[in-house]
């Protein structure tokens, strides 16, 4: 598109996430329109958004019952104050929560995205074990090339050298462990490299001295690793060393929560109950900022107290759980669940993943992972090194864009994940502008 000479001035004056504004300016893109599938841009272009927003958008842009949930919340009050009041629709969208959430996970602090979910588990499972007799137990375990978030304690559990070496020193007590995908190349089948991997989790645990490692915090489908996707046995694994060792187990299901990846929760995806879920994007399909914390029964219950015991949790924002997020997070659930979009999500993730499978005829695809309708391609420079192919990346972000198409670049990978009201046509088309980006992009960095 093209830009006006104020639009690019005002562009100079703000920042968007993680991006470089003179390269955004080279290939900029405003959009001031969305509905469904679609975006459109100041220009009047039309793009087909093949992630959701960013893994946000899980019922498409605008989605009308969504719009009148929250029209209707507007006529009646659209903040109350956190520390002397709620409203009926946050109850309402808590019971809601709680009621689809796997194992006993129904204490619920509602916050406004995703780091708020992820700084406040990291609090309240500091809290929980001082007030619980092991007050030695403060260090967290994560992922390198995890993503947790962008305020300090999240950045500190994730695992993004050149995202976090900018303000150092981190906060201390965050531990890192690599994924299983680190490790693949040393062993002849996946199911091994699990193992390892999960072996070192736990050796790690013990050469800190468990009585020290409050949690474990872990994406079920890590984004910023490129889609890596675990096995079930994996999460068992890890399941058994946190019980062994009373570590809590954190899911960061704020990419994959919400019928994502065929079922509401990974957790369930992948057959492991954790102690606590965070989530975010897509709880309000992008309507609203929302984010929620989900803690075990008995974790909760030990947070209730007279006055005098000081036991409360000692944390909170403004904005959160607010009326307006809270009807748009309800009327979100309750969609999912009357359109059962969780099933959708498993058949329509399959014949996604066949399509893009499809991709491997061009001899620059390694692998294509994920789950339901979260898919990644990971680009190669040819199939027998397996060495990664930056350029091509680089300019399939070019060439997708002028092909109207919207996708998760990394550039060494690139993500797949439409809204779950997407249907088969829509998969075909996504593919369609997929395959002829990939096929441009190629024939611009062989020239
Ligand atoms: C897995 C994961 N966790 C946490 C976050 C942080 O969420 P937010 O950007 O809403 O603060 C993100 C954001 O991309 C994410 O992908």
């Amino acid at each position: 598109m093209q830009l006006t000479p104020r639009q690019e001035k005002l562009l100079k004056l703000t920042f968007l996430d993680y991006t470089q504004m003179s390269a955004f300016i080279e290939t900029p893109l405003i959009i001031n329109k969305a509905e469904g599938l679609y975006y459109w841009d100041a220009d009047g272009k039309r793009y087909l958004d093949a992630i959701g927003g960013i893994f946000v958008a899980i019922l498409g842009h605008r989605h009308p019952r969504v719009m009148e949930a929250m029209r209707r919340q507007m006529e009646q009050i659209t903040f109350t104050p956190p520390m002397h009041g709620i409203s009926d629709v946050t109850l309402d969208f808590i019971e809601k929560l709680g009621a689809v959430t796997p194992g006993t996970l129904d204490y619920i602090k509602p916050f406004s995205g995703g780091s708020e979910s992820i700084e406040s588990a990291l609090k309240y499972v500091r809290q929980y074990f001082k007030q619980t007799g092991h007050p030695g137990k403060y260090k967290f375990v994560s992922l390198y090339m995890g993503y947790h978030g962008a305020t300090f304690g999240a950045m500190a559990a994730s695992g993004s050298g050149k995202r976090k070496s900018k303000f150092e020193p981190q906060m201390g007590g965050f531990i890192k462990v690599f994924s299983p995908q680190h490790y693949r190349n040393h062993f002849s089948d996946w199911a091994s490299a699990n193992r390892f991997a999960a072996q070192m989790v736990e050796d790690i645990i013990v050469a800190e001295d468990p009585e020290t490692v409050a949690g474990l915090i872990i994406e079920p489908i890590s984004n910023t690793g490129g889609i890596v996707t675990p096995t079930s046995e994996y999460f068992e694994h890890l399941r058994a060393i946190c019980d062994r060792h009373r570590v809590i187990l954190v899911f960061d299901e704020v990419i994959t929560g919400f019928a994502r990846t065929g079922a509401m929760f990974a957790a369930q995806t992948f057959g492991v109950t954790p102690d606590i879920i965070c989530a975010g994007k897509g709880l309000s399909g992008g309507a609203m900022p929302l984010g929620a914390m989900m803690a075990r029964a008995d974790m909760g219950e030990a947070f209730l107290g007279p006055v005098e015991a000081e036991v409360q949790f000692a944390h909170g924002h403004t904005y959160a759980g607010n009326p307006l997020a809270s009807a748009a997070g309800l009327a979100v659930i309750a969609e999912i669940q009357e359109k059962h979009l969780d099933q959708k999500a498993q058949s329509l993730g399959t014949y996604l993943s066949q399509k893009l499978e499809g991709l491997k005829k061009f001899g620059v695809v390694r692998e294509v992972r994920g789950k339901g309708m979260l898919r990644g391609v990971e680009l190669v420079k040819d199939t027998r090194s397996m060495e990664p192919f930056h350029k091509l990346g680089l300019a399939l972000k070019k060439t997708a864009l002028k092909n109207g198409l919207i996708l998760r670049i990394n550039p060494d990978w690139f993500a797949v994940a439409p809204a779950l009201i997407a249907e088969e046509k829509d998969i075909d088309e996504i593919c369609g502008l997929i395959e002829k980006s990939l096929v441009e992009a190629l024939r611009e960095v062989q020239a």
